[in-house]
């Protein structure tokens, strides 16, 4: 069954207007004038950019989460797979950061490139009811998916998700993620109305460590996921092999109908083998569906842009 761990593919249909567009608001600690998404979950991000754009962004990220509570993140582009994704999360009062790549819809690991995250520590701090991390992504973006974000002066659809489950051990940078069922979705974003001639002022507030512990004594030596290695993460398509195995049911073909079918057989308790030639019908594995958007319409009723 996959179920996308990201919003893996909403282009297309979200080209003409996204579901939820970005608002602007200034953070309180830092003064940061941020450009991102408000969610109703409690869920915050926001970028904020420089006037003549650059490799560099600054980024906040606010989720209900407190210690060991979960994780939040976002793609540094649309979707969760090929994108560089940031993942987040508080331990012990520190924020835990990492860069991630999925080749699939599972546990994307820990990737490292040229990319690297520097704490604005006023900005980073662990509450009772939420972690806010706020810093400096530097070379975040680029011009493929690739490298980074990819910036259009036009319209940008971008991404979100957290996951309010705890890890099993989220003492490390490179735990293993969860599925994000505290929320996810996606949201129109304008890129002028991210732009401040102040960026470089905030920018110079970015004197925390790489990788995002809380403060600048905290355990900084190891840039994780960014210390300017040119390390890429390839995707690669998994094989499981399965023999001498008895099924209540066998599902041919991962449809819509196909995947539902199954996925309500397996909730009643019988084992299925779902069978599916390709891959996920994903904008990048060729579809192209679009659909008028409208106020009725929700992400979950465009084939192949999500399940
Ligand atoms: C955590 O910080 C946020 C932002 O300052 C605030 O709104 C919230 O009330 C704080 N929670 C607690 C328990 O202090
Ligand atoms: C910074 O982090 C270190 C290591 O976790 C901790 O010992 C120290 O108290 C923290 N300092 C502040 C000001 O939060
Ligand atoms: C920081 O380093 C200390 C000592 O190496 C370790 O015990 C602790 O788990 C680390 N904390 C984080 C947040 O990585
Ligand atoms: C790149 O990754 C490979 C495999 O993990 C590793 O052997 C190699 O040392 C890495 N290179 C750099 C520059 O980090
Ligand atoms: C990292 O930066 C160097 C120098 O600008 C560049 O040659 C290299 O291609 C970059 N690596 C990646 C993975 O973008
Ligand atoms: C994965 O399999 C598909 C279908 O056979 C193929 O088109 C694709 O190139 C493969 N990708 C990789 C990275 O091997
Ligand atoms: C959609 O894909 C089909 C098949 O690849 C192609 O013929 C068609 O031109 C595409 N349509 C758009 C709007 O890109
Ligand atoms: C919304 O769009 C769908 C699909 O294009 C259409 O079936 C529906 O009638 C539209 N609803 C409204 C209120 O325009």
């Amino acid at each position: 069954m996959s179920r996308s761990f990201f919003l893996s593919s909403a282009i297309l249909a979200l080209r003409a207007s996204a579901q939820l567009t970005a608002s602007v608001c200034t953070d309180e600690k830092t003064g940061i004038t941020f450009h991102g998404l408000q969610h109703s979950s409690g869920y915050k991000l926001g970028y904020a950019l420089p006037e003549t754009l650059t490799n560099d962004l600054i980024a906040q990220l606010v989720a209900p989460i407190t210690d060991d509570g979960g994780w939040a993140g976002f793609p540094l582009g649309q979707s969760m797979v090929g994108s560089v994704l940031v993942t987040a999360w508080p331990h012990d009062g520190e924020v835990i950061s990492s860069f991630r790549k999925a080749t699939g819809y599972t546990n994307p690991p820990v990737v490292t490139g040229n990319f690297s995250m520097i704490t604005i520590p006023e900005g980073t701090w662990v509450n009772g009811t939420a972690f806010f991390y706020t810093f400096l992504c530097k070379d975040c973006v680029g011009d493929t998916v690739a490298d980074g974000i990819v910036l259009s002066d036009t319209t940008n659809v971008f991404s979100w998700a957290y996951s309010d489950t705890p890890l099993t051990d989220p003492s490390t940078a490179s735990a293993v993620l969860n599925m994000h069922n505290g929320g996810y979705g996606s949201f129109g974003f304008t890129v002028s109305d991210a732009q401040s001639a102040d960026f470089a002022t905030w920018a110079a507030m970015a004197t925390g460590s790489a990788g995002g512990s809380a403060n600048s004594t905290g355990n900084s030596t190891t840039p994780i996921g960014g210390g300017g290695s040119s390390n890429t993460t390839t995707p690669t398509n998994t094989t499981a092999i399965i023999s001498d195995l008895a099924y209540d049911y066998i599902v041919c073909g991962a449809g819509p109908a196909g995947i539902i079918a199954a996925e309500r057989i397996a909730e009643s308790g019988a084992s299925v083998l779902l069978l599916e030639r390709g891959g996920p019908s994903l904008a990048f594995t060729g579809n192209n569906d679009t659909l008028s958007w409208n106020s009725s319409v929700s992400m979950y009723d465009v084939p192949g842009l999500d399940y």
